[in-house]
């Protein structure tokens, strides 16, 4: 099934849900790396694409967020008692992935590096003090998304692990 339904996340959900995880964790995982291990090959490979992945990032996240604003009314219900936390704690991250790419967008642009994308860099040239500005929300922004994502992991294993329940199924799939 395409859609969501009460009792599972369509494929259209779960697709947009795990490749926008992938390259999320792509994009922390080689610069946080790159601080522990100057210079791996891992982290060079990745960030040599931190811009086009991001900006890839975004395109998915806006289709992502009509998407699931198209679904609201019929996607799984949460349950328990951190049902508003976890409420809150999705719609926060669609907020933190809306504005890493926004923010690192207008951090290179404000300063006149324009946007690359697959090594074209797009609207260059520009002084722009405010975007510059902006774009100093983005380092602090990847730590706090961080510890969204590391919250959000550990909680997928607390309700697999500990509560048993069909919470990681409906977003695998099964
Ligand atoms: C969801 C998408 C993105 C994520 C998760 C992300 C994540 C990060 C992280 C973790 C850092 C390093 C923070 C640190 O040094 O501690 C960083 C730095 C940076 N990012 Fe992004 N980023 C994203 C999108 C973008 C985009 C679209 C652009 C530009 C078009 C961009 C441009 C930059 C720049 C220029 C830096 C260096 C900033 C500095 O050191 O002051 N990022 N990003
Ligand atoms: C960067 C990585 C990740 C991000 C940004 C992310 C984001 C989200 C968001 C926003 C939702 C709400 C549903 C939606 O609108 O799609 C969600 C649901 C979910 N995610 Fe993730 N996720 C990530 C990684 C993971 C990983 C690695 C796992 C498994 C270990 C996981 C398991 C789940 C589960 C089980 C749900 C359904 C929760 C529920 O219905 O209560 N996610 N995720």
């Amino acid at each position: 099934m395409l859609s969501d339904s009460p009792s599972h996340y369509g494929s259209i959900t779960r697709c947009l849900h795990w490749l926008i995880a992938i390259l999320v964790i792509l994009q922390l995982t080689s610069v946080f790396f790159n601080i522990l291990w100057e210079g791996n090959v891992y982290s060079q490979g990745v960030v040599q694409w931190h811009t086009t992945i991001g900006v890839g990032i975004l395109a998915l996240m806006a289709i992502r967020t009509l998407w699931a604003i198209s679904q609201l009314r019929h996607r799984p219900e949460h349950r328990g008692a951190l049902q508003k936390v976890a409420i809150w704690g999705h719609a926060l991250m669609y907020l933190v992935l809306l504005l890493m790419p926004l923010s690192g967008m207008a951090s290179t642009w404000g300063s006149g590096y324009g946007i690359s994308v697959f090594d074209t860099a797009y609207w260059t040239d520009a002084d722009v003090p405010w975007a510059a500005a902006f774009g100093q929300i983005h380092v602090p922004l990847s730590w706090f998304l961080s510890t969204l994502v590391t919250g959000h992991i550990v909680m997928a294993g607390y309700h697999r692990l500990i509560r048993r329940d069909d919470t990681l199924h409906r977003m695998i799939g099964r």
